[in-house]
């Protein structure tokens, strides 16, 4: 399994891929929704490729399994979305996804990897946390991510909550 940079022509197979890694909230009733809720624009992903930002792993037929992509913000990286698709979920890819967004965001010369996650589903914020990310308390948020979190909830997203993930300084 390889890790490596979205090209445009990946872009149209990442919206049945997200589709398919979302059929997961299934197994929870009270988010069950989000299996049929809309997944990302091409126009989106593409923005994400033209920034250098958007990563997949793909099989040996270089089909892509998970993406990842993210934006620099501020002194972060931070991802948008990690997907991985429902048959291929539980091998790993999610992790050497973040591997190669914490490598990244380390040669950006940055100092974290942020993201919003919903606290209580068990692959979401704990998978995260085993990672190595820390759970952010409210007060401890800036403004980028509380208007991050904010505009969630105006979505009808709620038990979400902020993370953070240091990136040590690269040795000179
Ligand atoms: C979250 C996601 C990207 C992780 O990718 P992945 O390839 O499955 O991740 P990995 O195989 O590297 O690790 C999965 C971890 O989650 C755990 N996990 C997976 N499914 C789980 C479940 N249903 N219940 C509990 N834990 C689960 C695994 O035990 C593993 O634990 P570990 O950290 O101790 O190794 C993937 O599950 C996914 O696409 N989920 C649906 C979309 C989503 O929630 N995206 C994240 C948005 S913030």
């Amino acid at each position: 399994m390889l890790v490596r940079p979205t090209r445009i022509e990946d872009v149209p197979l990442l919206l049945a891929l997200e589709r398919s890694a979302a059929q997961a909230f299934r197994q929870l009733p009270h988010l069950a929704w989000l299996a049929d809720s809309d997944v990302m624009e091409q126009a989106e992903h593409l923005a994400f490729v033209s920034e250098g930002c958007s990563w997949v792993a793909v099989d040996d037929q270089d089909q892509a399994l998970g993406f990842l992509c993210a934006s620099v913000a501020d002194d972060a990286l931070h991802i948008h979305e990690l997907s991985v698709r429902q048959e291929a979920q539980g091998q790993g890819l999610g992790r050497r996804l973040l591997d190669q967004a914490r490598d990244a965001a380390r040669l950006k010369g940055l100092a974290w990897l942020t993201l919003t996650t919903f606290d209580g589903v068990p692959w979401n914020a704990p998978f995260y946390q085993r990672y190595g990310f820390e759970r952010l308390a409210a007060r401890q948020l800036d403004q980028r991510l509380q208007a991050i979190i904010c505009g969630e909830l105006a979505h009808g997203l709620s038990d979400r909550c902020a993370m953070r993930l240091g990136i040590p300084c690269r040795p000179r």
